[in-house]
This record gives structure tokens, C-alpha cells and sequence, in this order.
């Protein structure tokens, strides 16, 4: 199935519920939670506590994206702050396959990201622990970057290697993506699309509906 998980990062966090609830009743499938440290990206965002209390503003899917290093010593409080799937990117993880295990462990789907240049290759063991990739689509750490076009073509050939592999996988793409583009990520193979400021600028209500004629 197609869904939208739009990036609260480039909405008001002034006022995350309000956002929230906006782009929950226009129909968005999850929600993207961007969280960084300042170290593993340039940027500091938010952490657990601020996922436990938009827990309460929502039943949609909250899709907690970790930018953070060695995100291991994190992921069962954002577990218990209430998160439905934990991502952690591979350049971040000293023992990927222990962390991805200690998430599935805590009653949380387990994800992984790898930024433009990191080779689909170091997915190669994980892909069959895993319930989504996340191949990103910009170098991480802001929104309102433009898509690197090399990192669609990630998205097709591992599609390709996971039909091969008969492994039913969610790849979602994250970075860049707007209404010009979408339709292109989803034909590589992405199926989980997440948009922040292509949300988030203007009405985000009416945005949420225009990305769901393409789902
Ligand atoms: C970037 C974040 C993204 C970001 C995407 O590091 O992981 O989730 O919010 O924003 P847009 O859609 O504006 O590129
Ligand atoms: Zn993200």
C-alpha cells in the first residue's frame, strides 16, 4: 500500500498538535517525526518526550526517523513515548544488526536509513530482519532541500533485489519530494513517501489531499 508521512519538521512547532491533527484528518497515513542530534546531522530537533506528548494527538502512525549516533541508547524511550516504527540509519551503528533486533524486541517496527552515497549493499543482511528501508533522497539535516536524482535509481534496484529475493518490504524515500516528483519515487518502487515542506508551505490540509491522488 501507498502512504504519505508527512515531516512535521517543517511544520510550526509552536503548534505540533494543531499540525498534527490537520494533516491526520486530511487523511495522512502516518507521521514523520525527524529527530536530530547535532552530531550525527548539523541539526538539533526534538526527542522522546515531545513524541510521548503528540502520542496523544493522534492514532496515525508515528514514524520516528533517528538522526542521531549510536541511536541504540535511545530506542527504547522512544518506544515507550509511543512510536509505531523506529528508523536508524546504518551510518549511525556500530552493530546494525544488534540495534535492529533490540527494536523489534521492544514491540516496535524496526527501519533503516542510509543516506545518498551509502551503497544499497549494506543492507544486503538486515533487509529480511527489517520492516522498512528508508533510502534518503537528500543529505540529512534540513527540510526544503532539492531530491538527488541518483537516489531513485537506489530505489529501483533494491525493489528489483527484493522481488528477486521475494522479501516484502516497505522502501520509503525521504527528501525533497513534492508534487512535481512523487510520481517518480513511487514508479522507482517507494511506497511510503514522506514530504515536509512540499507539505507544511501553504494550506497543509489541501496539500495532504493532493499527494493522496497519487497513492
Ligand atoms: C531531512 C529529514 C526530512 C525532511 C524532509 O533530513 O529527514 O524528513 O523533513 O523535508 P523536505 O520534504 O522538505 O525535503
Ligand atoms: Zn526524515
Amino acid at each position: 500500500m501507498n502512504c504519505l508521512s508527512p515531516s512535521i519538521l517543517s511544520a510550526d512547532y509552536g503548534k505540533l498538535a494543531e499540525e498534527i491533527e490537520r494533516i491526520d484528518e486530511a487523511g495522512a497515513q502516518y507521521i514523520h517525526i525527524d529527530v536530530m542530534d547535532g552530531m550525527f546531522v548539523p541539526n538539533i530537533t526534538l526527542g522522546a518526550p515531545v513524541v510521548k506528548s503528540l502520542r496523544k494527538y493522534t492514532d496515525r502512525i508515528l514514524d520516528v526517523h533517528l538522526m542521531i549516533e549510536e541511536p541504540d541508547r535511545y530506542v527504547e524511550d522512544f518506544a515507550k513515548a509511543g512510536a509505531d516504527i523506529i528508523t536508524v540509519h546504518a551510518e549511525a551503528c556500530r552493530h546494525l544488526d544488534r540495534t535492529v533486533a533490540h527494536i523489534k524486541e521492544l514491540g516496535t517496527m524496526a527501519g533503516v536509513a542510509i543516506n545518498p552515497a551509502t551503497p544499497i549493499e549494506v543492507l544486503r543482511h538486515v533487509i529480511d530482519q527489517v520492516d522498512m528501508v528508508l533510502i534518503m533522497t537528500v543529505n540529512p539535516g534540513y527540510g526544503g532541500q532539492k531530491l538527488i536524482p541518483y537516489t531513485l535509481e537506489k530505489v529501483t534496484e533494491l525493489r528489483r533485489i527484493l522481488g528477486e529475493r521475494g522479501i516484502k518490504l516497505d522502501i520509503e524515500v525521504d527528501g525533497g519530494i513534492t508534487l512535481d516528483n512523487v510520481d517518480q519515487a513511487l514508479i522507482a518502487g517507494a511506497n511510503i513517501i514522506v514530504a515536509g515542506s512540499a507539505v507544511f508551505s501553504g494550506d497543509a490540509a489541501a496539500n495532504v489531499e493532493a499527494f493522496l491522488t497519487h497513492m
